[in-house]
């Protein structure tokens, strides 16, 4: 069934674009700017994949995009899909699993998230290590797939150290402020009260949001290498907490989104 499904999702992304792209790329909440960097040469709407989820959040433009990025071939998705929205994990993670049937083995992840550590300030960037799944659903719950890969993957390299280091260099290189942490997924809408703030900082996070754990998860079921980048909308940290809006996290997101395109572009050129 969701071999089937997959299959028929690749096949018709090939119809539309036959290269094999290098690289897959999801973007978060106001981090859609990278597109402008891109060579575009096919853009498909996911109304028209098969078995592709549709994006609900208006912030989220829900296309498939194409194209050359810093000489390589990369497929973006613009606009992701979330547990609060109600899709299920497997339709959360659909497009991954796509994307590693076209033959794509890296991925790089970017996502709006609250900072929890005090010496993160607001549109700063912080690299994932590690991350703390809080969400109430796992994307590989049910049968699994062995032809996609094991019952129990390991995690203890969910995000690749190579890519951390380089994307390190790429930030000190370009004198762009940077952080490296722990990304703590919740489902959301809600942003966090302070207690909860709290106690998602005690229990070892340094950035809490609402997505990509469910993708890197998948994607290292399938052995695909695992790149995540948050930017810092807002804060969550004793005496720095503010009431906070979609357009709060909109604007800072897009205060750092060159930053942010930046080093995704010069990774994917170093790496893919
Ligand atoms: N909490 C959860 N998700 C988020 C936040 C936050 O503070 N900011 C952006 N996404």
């Amino acid at each position: 069934m969701l071999l089937n499904q997959i299959e028929e999702a690749v096949e018709f992304i090939r119809s539309k674009h036959y290269v094999k792209p290098d690289a897959g790329i999801i973007l978060g909440t106001g981090l859609g700017g990278l597109v402008n960097d891109i060579h575009i040469t096919t853009t498909i709407s996911y109304k028209d994949i098969p078995h592709f989820p549709v994006s609900t959040v208006e912030s989220h433009e829900g296309k498939l995009i194409m194209g050359k990025l810093g000489g390589k071939e990369v497929i973006v998705m613009q606009g992701r899909f979330h547990y609060y929205e109600g899709y299920t994990m497997q339709q959360i993670t659909f497009p991954v699993r796509v994307m590693h049937g076209l033959g794509i083995d890296k991925i790089f992840i970017s996502n709006a998230a609250g900072g929890l550590n005090p010496n993160q300030k607001v549109s700063d960037l912080m690299i994932l290590n590690d991350h703390i799944n809080l969400l109430p659903e796992h994307p590989l719950r049910g049968k699994n797939e062995a032809s996609l890969g094991p019952r129990f993957p390991d995690m203890s390299k969910a995000y690749d150290a190579e890519f951390i280091q380089l994307a390190k260099n790429i930030a000190s290189k370009n004198s762009i402020r940077i952080h490296e942490g722990v990304y703590a997924a919740v489902q959301g809408p809600t942003l966090e009260t302070k207690a909860e703030y709290k106690y998602i900082s005690i229990i070892g996070a340094d950035a809490v949001g609402m997505s990509t754990i469910p993708e890197c998860i998948v994607a290292r079921h399938m052995d695909m290498r695992v790149f995540a980048i948050s930017v810092i909308t807002d804060l969550g940290v004793e005496g720095s907490i503010k009431e906070t809006s979609l357009e709060d996290v909109i604007q800072a997101a897009s205060i750092a989104e060159p930053n942010l395109t930046l080093i995704i572009k010069e990774l994917i050129a170093l790496t893919c």
